[in-house]
């Protein structure tokens, strides 16, 4: 059986599953049912400042019959006295101390900073994570993604941390910023020992059509909120992938950002978090969850026959290589299985109106379209549409034997530089004449046979 422990930057837990900084972690009541779960620590929400929350304060983009597909919030920080919180956390460390507990800190003043940091140590937690990526009312004040947004602010402030830290420290990053690298390498230079990331990304996520305000509604009025759940995933792993690349971040990374099953969390690992954090996906189907993601990755681990979570994590981060280091002579042509074809017609239209008119359509009784070779480009789209698994494949043409990038066109002085060079793409496809279009559809130019 394969070993799900995991020691992220010197903090100890069963596994890698952590429910991140939110209302799952509001109390130590909370904690400790999801640990008796099976979740392997907990990121506590965040302690910090006096605060007062506003009803309503979320919001949701349900995306077709998928509820919660993305999801807002305009709260605030802890709303429980930090002295209730502190004495949970010792309760917690008490029941279950093998498990993480770390606290999520925010405040201001360097005075505030040492004082809570000290607050939460003595306490009995095992690490602490820095809020620095709330996007809303808490920046306003100067906190939050305010800090996160400004690397030299961040870097200051994390140094306040550590001129006192004894336990491990996370700094967590704000992805509402064009270069998630620039405060993560500011927290590596100023001695954090981890970062985090994401937190929520800024957005409105609809506007009520008949009274004209946004969502969620406070008294006919709305403002900006954090946007999470299954819809930020592809821009957390991207985030995650430039900071695992980088060399001047070099410190452990745990992954948050849409993460509601054991598959997810194994892209994160294979990108560079040795830990990942939950949060949306709790609050949509409660601390359950976590028994499908331990079982889910631990017959991951014995198939590939990983022995532990370090065995894979970053195994796909050098994969991912500038578009510049592509290979141009890799081709592929999309192939229909006409015994698996349902004679839907979705990838004709897409490939019609959206690509490469790449698809001709059969004659009834039958509808099933065929693959034009010579004008499919190998996109995908026609692929990604059909409702058929593995209907429509991309398959080989190149036999591998040639590789060129266009960084080696570049260096070697090859690069086309008007249309008409034979060295340019594009050039070989036929395309319908524009006045076509207009035209009742024509059998032999859209390929019916
Ligand atoms: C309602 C709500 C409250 C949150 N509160 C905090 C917080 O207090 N501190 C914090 O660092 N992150 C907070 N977050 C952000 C989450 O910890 C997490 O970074 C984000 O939701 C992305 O993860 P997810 O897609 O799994 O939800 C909150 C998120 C939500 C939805
Ligand atoms: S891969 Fe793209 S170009 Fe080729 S048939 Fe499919 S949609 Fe058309
Ligand atoms: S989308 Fe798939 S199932 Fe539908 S017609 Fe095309 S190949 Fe057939």
């Amino acid at each position: 059986m394969p070993s799900l422990q995991v020691n992220f930057a010197g903090i100890k837990s069963p596994n890698p599953f952590w429910l991140a900084s939110a209302p799952p972690t509001n109390s130590g009541y909370q904690i400790m049912k999801a640990f008796d779960a099976g979740w392997g620590g907990a990121v506590w929400k965040t302690l910090g400042v006096p605060i007062v929350n506003v009803s309503s304060r979320y919001g949701s983009v349900n995306y077709r019959d998928t509820r919660m597909m993305g999801f807002n919030n305009i709260e605030l920080i802890s709303d429980r006295p930090l002295k209730d919180n502190l004495r949970e956390i010792t309760e917690v460390k008490k029941r279950f101390p093998d498990h993480a507990v770390i606290a999520s800190l925010m405040v201001q003043s360097r005075k505030e900073w040492h004082q809570i940091v000290q607050d939460v140590t003595n306490a009995g937690a095992d690490g602490i994570e820095l809020n620095f990526g709330c996007p809303h009312g808490m920046c306003e004040r100067g906190m939050g993604s305010a800090v996160g947004q400004e690397p030299e602010v961040l870097k200051t402030i994390v140094g306040w941390v550590m001129e006192v830290a004894t336990i491990p420290v996370i700094t967590k990053l704000t992805p509402n910023i064009t270069d998630i690298t620039q405060p993560a390498i500011a927290a590596a230079e100023a001695g954090s020992d981890a970062i985090s990331l994401i937190n929520t990304i800024q957005s409105i996520v609809g506007v009520d059509i008949d009274d004209f305000v946004p969502y969620p509604k406070v008294g006919g009025l709305s403002t900006n909120g954090g946007y999470c759940g299954p819809a930020v995933k592809p821009i957390a792993l991207n985030m995650l992938k430039n900071c695992a690349q980088h060399p001047g971040v070099n410190i452990p990374i745990s992954g948050i950002g849409g993460i509601e099953n054991w598959r997810d969390a194994v892209e994160f690992m294979l990108l560079g978090a040795s830990t990942v954090q939950v949060c949306t996906a709790v609050m949509h189907y409660g601390f359950g969850i976590i028994r499908e993601m331990v079982a889910g990755l631990e017959n991951y681990m014995e198939e590939k026959g990983f022995a532990s979570v370090e065995d894979f994590v970053g195994k796909a981060v050098p994969k991912v290589v500038h578009w510049e280091d592509l290979n141009l002579r890799y081709k592929v042509v999309a192939s229909i299985d006409a015994n698996k074809c349902i004679g839907c017609q979705l990838c004709y239209t897409a490939c019609e109106d959206g690509a490469h008119q790449a698809i001709g359509l059969a004659v009834a009784p039958d509808r099933k379209p065929h693959i034009i070779e010579e004008n499919c480009v190998g996109c995908n789209l026609c692929s990604l549409v059909c409702p058929v698994e593995n209907c429509i494949t991309m398959q080989r043409l190149d036999d591998g034997s040639a590789t060129e990038s266009w960084k080696q066109r570049t260096d070697a002085n090859m690069i086309p530089t008007t249309f008409d060079d034979s060295r340019a793409g594009g050039l070989h496809h036929t395309l319908p004449d524009p006045g076509e279009a207009l035209k009742v559809i024509k059998p032999k130019h859209y390929g019916i046979r």
